[in-house]
């Protein structure tokens, strides 16, 4: 495994209004070992994600993609390394004026590297992967919650990243669907992409992660396999595990 196949965060700290989100955070993201970052909500799950896209700017600390510390720099500055990382927002946020095909083509048609034939041609399969195909020409508006997830995923697909960030991509589904998008990671894990998921949701992250990182008052306070998590006796992740009515979330 070298450096440049993996994303890190090295004593990171954030914080919103005065308030600390992370404090001293470090993170590891290997090529090829799936990981989900746990913790309740509001504990800055999504936040982590947009500071390692560098959609948010650290107070400090550092986050390197590969050998490349992109603290502080311009987007266009790490875009080849960037290009390697695709997100599957929690929600999907679509661009409900546009078609399926369309949401699942926009980055390929704004880099203008390809015709609008082989564009067509890799929306199609990425929507074949996901198994909504049939709703190429569908708006938003007119997809369920799961098959939102999915076009969402086809979009993120789309540039063919190495790395594939989920949040929350299973919240507010029915089992059926939440069935489906976890065979999905796996299909993509299958494939050799490596997938890192924020939830809160402990089926999903132990049905598609080997690795888990849990998040609690701006630290990481347990990182490890699923064995070893179950067996911990740090109180907040047995009680993340086995919510109890004297809850020790406040
Ligand atoms: N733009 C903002 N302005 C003010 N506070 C914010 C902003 N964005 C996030 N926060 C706060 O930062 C904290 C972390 O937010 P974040 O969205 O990362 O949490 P999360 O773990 O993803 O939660 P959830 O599980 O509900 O999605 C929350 O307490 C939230 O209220
Ligand atoms: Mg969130």
């Amino acid at each position: 495994m070298t450096s440049s196949d993996s994303i890190r965060m090295e004593k990171l700290c954030y914080s919103i209004g005065g308030r600390k989100i992370l404090e001293n955070f470090d993170f590891h993201l290997e090529r090829g070992v799936n990981r989900t970052i746990l913790g309740v909500s509001g504990s800055g799950k999504t936040t982590i994600l947009k500071l390692l896209l560098g959609l948010l700017e650290p107070d400090s600390g550092g986050i390197f993609l590969g050998d490349l510390c992109i603290t502080g720099l311009p987007e266009s500055a790490f875009m080849q390394q960037r290009r390697r990382i695709a997100i599957v927002f929690q929600g999907g946020a679509l661009f409900d004026s546009m078609t399926v095909g369309e949401n699942v083509g926009y980055r390929l048609f704004e880099e203008g590297q390809l015709t609008q034939a082989e564009i067509t041609a890799i929306v199609r399969e990425k929507l074949g992967f996901v198994g909504v195909e049939p709703a190429l020409d569908l708006y938003p508006a007119e997809l369920s919650g799961g098959m939102k997830k999915r076009v969402a995923i086809a979009r993120a697909l789309a540039a063919d990243p190495d790395y594939i960030f989920f949040d929350e991509p299973t919240t507010g589904l029915d089992p059926i669907g939440v069935y489906n998008i976890c065979s999905l990671m796996q299909r993509l894990q299958a494939e050799g992409k490596t997938t890192l998921m924020v939830t809160h949701d402990l089926a999903t992250a132990f049905a598609t992660s080997q690795r888990f990182t849990f998040l609690h008052n701006a630290h990481m306070l347990f990182e490890g396999s699923e064995d070893e998590m179950k067996a911990s006796n740090i109180p907040e992740v047995r009680e993340f595990l086995a919510p109890t009515t004297s809850s020790l979330f406040v």
